[in-house]
């Protein structure tokens, strides 16, 4: 308490004067100077009395820091310097403490900072109340509620780069602690046009261009986006990049934003795909087409742009394509249907744009609604912040810069009867004589805006509901006639010619002096725009949507639910929704703030004075200072006065105990301020002339230093006293627990003595008593003793006695033993001598021989004929025996072998054994076939259906069939074909088709030739005259020559009982035609794998190259 009364006040440090209210002199040159002055040194908050009047700084100013909000917390209003901070903390509290609800009005031009104040209140308010997760969440997602408005209903203007384009109003609701419980937001009238259209140098919604710079490729491919601003009509392309501004970044923020809000996954993706087809209606663009009629109609130019759109938005093509042709009419039972020109269809594709997006946007509030709203049925205390755009005038200003600007009226007008009306009371209440003040009252500009017979808005809606034809003009003039005479209102075309000659005021245009400036409107667009027609056939094609949201929002596209009943028009809507509005407010205590644009630039450090004195005019500034002056300058409750200034007085210091009105009467009077400088209301004092406060805080300021050194002296007095007995109470004890100490020490002393000299006496009379009792028992040990050694003397006396009795007694049996035995031997050394020799050796040698036979019998080999292994001879007299035992053993074991053959199995050893004969150790390509088994038909000639030709010309049966390489007698060079052998004879065919090419009979063949090598050439010789040896011999190849020869051998001898020549050399004549040709095997580099090469070299000789 203490420490924040020395140290701060509103007026500590200050830089010009931290309240207006207490400006001397009072004009509104030192008022503009003081703002300036404050301006210069980042002081941008300045109060009168409760209003905080905040000049944009366009900079970032360290002063929003955790610590400022610290700082700011549970303090009194004018305890620190005017900050935001400072009216959200009274706010707050006395919504929590005092269970008033609370709202912030925060008015101001465009780009005056509105936006970020009513973000700094809710900040801060987020800071200071309840902690929690539970209460963390509910505060982030009111948070980041904005960002995601903001990117929706923001756009870049003229005055400022991140604008509100919509109304705002935000109750954030509170349990009875104080801890945010959720929220409702409430939007007023989005400025929808600008979808469709952006003055020069300004932007469409922030949402198109974060969107196309921040989505990722995959995001944009999947709404049919191009990521080129230029792609567009819709988006105005001079200024598509904002200084300073970062799409992409504020894209992902965005959409983290939602994510926090509670916004599903699909839900994001239902509104970019709604926000992409807005984007992408921009480019339907139509043509003329007449009719024979004579009718204009449009036709779409690509409708390539139509198909993606329809494939978004999972509408049927042709049904959106006829909406943007037809116009259906229905009055009650009749329907009529119109063709579009161009111009009306470019009309209903932008009317279904700017619906769609401004629908979008309505959803988008109610779903943030739903997701913070409250969920106790609690009551709850309610501070509503009021963000709204505000006052325009632009170059062109159009139906919504009246609405806008009429909302504005609408605010300055509570604030003037909520202040003026307020102070008046309190000077009332408070039984203080009270002189009016002069201010403009703009309640006339509201009633010639909303009057309901009379006023502009009334006319507006009477000419959109006449009948007949109705322009932009026809309401101007009923505006003329109606309004001319009205004193706020101007036009050149009203009968009363007061405007006649004004030529700054074109003859389409009404003029209207608001409270902030005369604002010049065209008529142009007041009734479409105040009409707001969507065509039915628009609605109902958005209905018929499979898109769920687009579907939601085109309710009354529905059939069932049509009405032929109109729409309330928008600026009634908007009108009943202000008054909503208004009424809501009024329940409310309202605290103010009013933004300032310091200048045109949108940069720091400038103060244009020209535009904040015009501001400070039109917001009435000087007169809510005078109001809050009028008669006196400050005013304080008695309690918190008294407070401040009771060091001032020896009665009210340190301690007042009657009440306060008393006590600050006491103390001005004993300071001698003059009676005139203040006054005695009821509750609080009024001080009239700041001068007085600035002498009372100087005072308190000198009495300060002076208690100061006061509270230091009594202080040092205390503490040294305090120490003093301290040290006394100190000494007291230790002196008692010393003499405690030397007693106990003396007393264990003689105790211990005591004892020893007990101890002694007691064991000298033990010792005593112990040595009699050995005494006795030993005298009973020795009885004993003596006794056990007699006894053991006997006994051992005893044991030798009979030790040597029973020795002696074998002694007798051992010697009649050898007595009996030599006996016997004499009797029958004569029987023994004769045949015991014989007998021993026969024995063992049959023992031998069956040891021998049974042990071969346990390692005999197996019964394979190929095994050569044989146990180890054990005895060398046996060496015969067991080799002729092996001979048998083997032969035995070969016949049983033999035994299990079959004749087939037979025949082919046979084959095999005919070939060992032929080519063993002859030709080395014998090694291989081996362990191949001669197959014969490896064709399947007679079940391959390829070959059924050929079976049938061969009546036998088939030896051997196999594909051969025939060698060409010319060249040398093989072909593939078919080798059939028979009993009789063996053909030669074509191996594709079959076709029998040459038949041999097996008895022209007289010999064989083939080489030693591993090669399959082998030549068939010919009998010199037969028919087949026509063309002469054969030469072929194959890896089966081992068999083919075999069996061709065989066969010959089988038909004709005479071996053929197998002849084996790596040189051997053929005979070709007339020719004797020899065939060379040379030895060469190989070329295809195993297969001779053959190569004719001349008349005589044939090369053959083998590996
Ligand atoms: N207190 C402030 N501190 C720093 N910059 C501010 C402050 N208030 C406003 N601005 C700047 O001014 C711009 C316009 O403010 P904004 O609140 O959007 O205006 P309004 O809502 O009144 O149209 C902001 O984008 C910001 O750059
Ligand atoms: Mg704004």
């Amino acid at each position: 308490m203490m420490k924040s009364e020395v140290k701060t006040s509103l007026l500590d440090n200050m830089i010009g004067v931290g309240d207006s209210v207490l400006l001397e002199p009072l004009t509104e040159d030192t008022f503009l100077e003081n703002l300036k002055n404050r301006f210069d040194h980042s002081e941008i908050y300045t109060y009168i009395g409760s209003v905080v009047i905040s000049v944009n700084p366009y900079r970032q100013l360290p002063i929003y820091t955790p610590e400022k909000v610290e700082e700011y917390r549970n303090r009194n209003f004018y305890e620190l310097s005017p900050h935001i901070y400072a009216l959200a903390d009274e706010a707050y509290r006395s919504l929590r403490d005092q269970d008033k609800d609370q709202c912030i009005l925060i008015t101001g031009e465009s780009g005056a900072g509105k936006t970020e104040a009513s973000k700094l209140v809710m900040s801060y308010v987020a800071a200071v109340c309840g902690k929690g997760a539970e209460v963390n969440q509910v505060k982030e997602q009111l948070l980041q509620s904005n960002p995601v408005l903001e990117a929706f209903g923001n756009a870049k203007t003229m005055r400022n780069d991140n604008s509100s384009r919509f109304g705002k109003y935000m109750d954030i609701e509170f349990d009875f602690k104080g801890d945010p419980l959720g929220g409702v937001i409430s939007n007023y009238l989005l400025e929808k046009s600008r979808v469709v259209k952006q003055p020069r140098g300004e932007r469409n919604f922030h949402i198109f261009y974060q969107l196309l710079s921040g989505g990722s490729e995959d995001l944009l491919k999947q709404l049919k986006l191009e990521r080129e601003f230029n792609q567009y009509n819709y988006l105005c392309l001079d200024s598509a990049k904002v200084n300073g501004v970062d799409d992409a970044a504020n894209f992902r923020t965005v959409k983290n934003a939602m994510q926090i809000v509670g916004f599903m996954d699909d839900e994001v993706e239902l509104v970019l795909e709604v926000v992409a087809a807005v984007l992408k209606l921009g480019n339907i663009e139509f043509k003329p087409e007449s009719r024979v009629n004579g009718l204009d109609e449009s036709r779409i130019q690509d409708k390539n742009e139509l198909k993606e759109i329809c494939e978004l938005l999972g509408q049927d093509q042709a049904v959106l394509e006829r909406a943007f042709s037809f116009r259906t009419v229905e009055a009650k039972q009749e329907k009529v249907s119109t063709t579009l020109n161009v111009a009306q269809a470019y009309y209903a594709r932008d009317a279904l744009a700017k619906n769609l997006y401004n629908r979008l946007f309505t959803w988008l509030v109610n779903r943030i609604n739903e997701s913070i709203k409250a969920q106790t049925k609690v009551r709850k205390k309610v501070m509503g912040v009021l963000d709204i755009y505000g006052f325009e005038i632009f170059e062109n200003n159009s139906f919504e810069q009246f609405i806008i600007n009429y909302c504005n009226e609408k605010l300055q007008q509570i604030f003037i009867e909520l202040t003026l009306k307020e102070e008046q009371e309190e000077y009332i209440k408070e039984g203080i004589e009270w002189t009016h003040i002069e201010y403009f009252n703009n309640a006339i500009i509201c009633e010639l805006i909303e009057n309901n017979t009379n006023g502009i808005l009334a006319m507006l809606d009477e000419e959109c509901l006449r009948p007949g034809t109705v322009t932009d003009e026809t309401f101007l003039e009923k505006l003329n006639q109606i309004c001319a005479v009205h004193e706020r209102f101007e036009s050149r075309m009203s009968k009363s010619s007061r405007f006649l000659n004004d030529t700054t005021l074109p003859h389409n245009c009404f003029r209207i002096q608001h409270y902030a400036g005369k604002v010049m409107y065209h008529v142009e667009g007041f009734v479409d725009k105040n009409n707001d027609l969507l065509y039915r056939d628009l609605s109902q094609a958005m209905w018929k949507t499979n898109h769920v949201l687009v579907k939601a929002l085109f309710p009354e596209g529905n059939p069932a639910k049509m009405s032929l009943k109109r729409p309330p028009t928008a600026g009634s809507q908007f009108k009943a929704s202000v008054a909503t509005l208004m009424k809501n407010l009024q329940t409310k205590n309202p605290n103010y703030i009013r933004c300032i644009k310091p200048n045109d630039q949108k940069t720091p450090h400038v103060f244009t004075e020209a535009l904040v004195r015009h501001q400070v005019r039109y917001l009435g500034l000087m007169e809510n200072v005078r109001v809050r002056r009028a008669g006196y300058a400050f005013k304080q409750p008695y309690e918190s006065c008294l407070e401040r200034y009771k060091m001032l007085c020896s009665q009210t210091w340190p301690h007042w105990r009657q009440g306060a009105r008393d006590g600050v009467k006491v103390l001005l009077t004993e300071l001698q301020i003059p009676p005139e400088e203040f006054s005695y209301g009821r509750s609080k004092i009024f001080i009239r002339n700041p001068r007085t406060l600035f002498e009372l805080e100087d005072l308190r300021k000198r009495r300060l230093e002076d208690l100061a050194t006061l509270i230091q002296k009594i202080y040092r007095g205390w503490k040294c006293r305090t120490h003093f007995l301290l040290m006394k109470k100190s000494q007291i004890t230790i002196s008692a627990w010393t003499k405690r100490h030397f007693q106990r020490k003396k007393y264990l002393h003689l105790k211990s003595v005591t004892l020893i000299i007990q101890s002694y006496i007691r064991g000298w009379k033990a010792r005593k008593l112990l040595r009699e009792l050995k005494y006795q028992k030993l005298c009973e040990e020795s009885a004993t003793t003596i006794a056990a050694y007699w006894r053991g003397f006997q006994a051992r006396r005893e044991l030798k006695r009979l030790k040597e009795e029973a020795r002696r007694k074998h002694a007798v049996a051992v010697i009649w033993a050898y007595w009996l035995g030599l006996k016997v031997r004499r009797e029958y050394r004569k029987f023994f001598r004769a045949n015991a020799g014989r007998k021993i050796y026969e024995f063992i040698v049959q023992r031998i021989m069956q040891k021998y036979f049974l042990e071969l019998k346990k390692k005999l080999p197996s019964m394979s004929p190929t095994e050569t292994t044989w146990p180890a001879r054990p005895y060398l007299f046996l060496d015969n025996t067991h080799t002729e035992l092996k001979r048998i053993f083997h032969l035995w074991r070969c016949k049983k072998y033999r035994d299990q053959f079959t004749a087939q199995k037979r025949a082919i050893f046979e084959e095999k054994l005919e070939a060992s004969e032929l080519f063993k150790d002859k030709k080395a390509l014998y090694a291989n076939s081996v362990c191949q088994p001669f197959q014969g038909d490896y064709l399947e000639i007679s079940k391959n259906p390829k070959y059924q030709k050929l079976t049938g010309a061969v009546e036998e049966k088939i030896l051997l069939a196999d594909v051969v390489n025939k060698i060409n007698r010319a060249n040398g060079k093989g072909a593939p074909r078919i080798f059939l052998l028979t009993q009789s004879n063996f053909f030669i065919a074509d191996q594709k088709s079959g076709q029998i090419k040459s038949t041999i009979p097996v008895m022209d063949i007289t010999s064989v030739s083939v080489s030693k090598q591993t090669d399959g050439l082998f030549a068939v010789h010919l009998k010199e005259g037969s028919t087949a040896a026509a063309k002469g011999d054969f030469l072929f190849t194959s890896d089966r020559l081992i068999e083919i020869i075999t069996k061709l051998y065989r066969t010959i001898f089988f038909k004709t009982n005479q071996k053929i020549n197998v002849e084996i050399n790596n040189e051997f004549l053929v005979q070709f035609n007339q020719d004797k040709v020899c065939v060379k095997f040379i030895q060469g580099a190989q070329k295809n794998g195993n297969l001779p090469a053959c190569k004719r070299k001349n008349n005589r000789l044939l090369e053959v190259t083998v590996p």
